[in-house]
């Protein structure tokens, strides 16, 4: 049982709330950050988090706390803020998230980034392999409205959420396309694919903290490379001459990717540091 569990249901306020959920749990080394608990407060009570912090003293029904307890539980058992929220924020779009995708990080707007930076047309065709929530393909299609945008995932059920997305913010002309990799694709081609694949290797300990999310969305086989690989082998069949291929990967297999590009004959190969300073994307140019 979590100390959150032990508390009796009754009525509280703001400041009280906020206690309870910087409590040390036994399942956790620590109470949570003062961010998540007002994410939290703002959930289980409908109120906005500036009117939350306006005054510590405001009441908070035994309904309310009761939820608020519910929800500080969960978190501190793991699960992420985005899934109990049902949303996150992605180059600055609202997303909803379920289990069923992988949470959007803020890394991945630096593949956003480039691609916006390497392609200057008004036209441009792009697809995104492994769009899970959509947030690269929705972030590329928001700032262009004009490109053409392919979104794939072998995953239906992420599909879905990607779709419902999509629909939330009026970015409907996405094709969304159900499917291995480059064979989503069939015959087209594109001025860009870009993917942030899976790419974790089976064995690595950083999987201990990443449970609550889909397997099928992290990891990879031959030491987090194999999805990135069979990527790097087929998407020249789905390039424009001068067409841009940019992955995004682990911040220790820069060498092996660009390795990889520049033996199947991509030119141009660069890795770009993210903001804490790791590889984190390769680009190329199919010549
Ligand atoms: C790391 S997640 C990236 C999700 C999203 N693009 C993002 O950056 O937040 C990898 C995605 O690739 C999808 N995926 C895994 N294997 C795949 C395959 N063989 N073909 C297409 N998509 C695949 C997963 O379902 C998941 O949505």
């Amino acid at each position: 049982m979590g100390v959150v569990d032990k508390q009796f249901s009754v009525a509280g306020n703001v400041a009280e709330a906020f206690a309870i959920a910087s409590l040390r749990d036994e399942a956790a080394l620590q109470g949570l950050p003062r961010l998540d608990a007002e994410l939290l407060l703002v959930r289980a009570t409908g109120r906005s988090r500036t009117h939350l912090g306006a005054f510590d003293e405001q009441p908070l029904s035994a309904a309310q706390m009761q939820v608020f307890r519910a929800l500080v539980q969960r978190r501190l058992s793991g699960e992420p803020l985005a899934y109990i929220d049902g949303r996150k924020e992605f180059w600055s779009l609202e997303l909803l998230v379920t289990p069923d995708v992988l949470v959007p990080r803020p890394e991945t707007e630096l593949l956003v980034e480039r691609c916006l930076a390497l392609l200057t047309g008004p036209h441009s065709r792009i697809a995104d392999l492994g769009t899970g929530s959509g947030a690269i393909a929705l972030a590329l299609a928001h700032e262009r409205p004009s490109w053409t945008v392919v979104a794939t995932d072998a995953s239906a059920k992420a599909l879905a959420v990607a779709g419902h997305n999509a629909q939330r913010l009026g970015l409907e002309h996405i094709d969304f396309r159900l499917g291995d990799w480059c064979q989503a694709l069939a015959d087209d081609r594109f001025d860009a694919i870009v993917s942030n694949p899976p790419y974790i290797a089976p064995d690595d300990a950083a999987l201990v903290a990443l449970t609550q999310e889909p397997a099928g969305a992290l990891v990879a086989q031959s030491g987090g490379l194999a999805d990135l690989l069979d990527i790097i082998e087929a998407a020249p069949a789905h390039l424009n001459s001068g067409g841009h291929l940019l992955l995004e990967h682990g911040c220790t297999q820069g060498p092996d990717v660009a390795g990889a590009l520049v033996a199947r004959g991509y030119a141009r190969v660069v890795c770009r540091p993210d903001l804490a300073g790791l590889d984190r994307v390769t680009e190329a140019v199919w010549p």
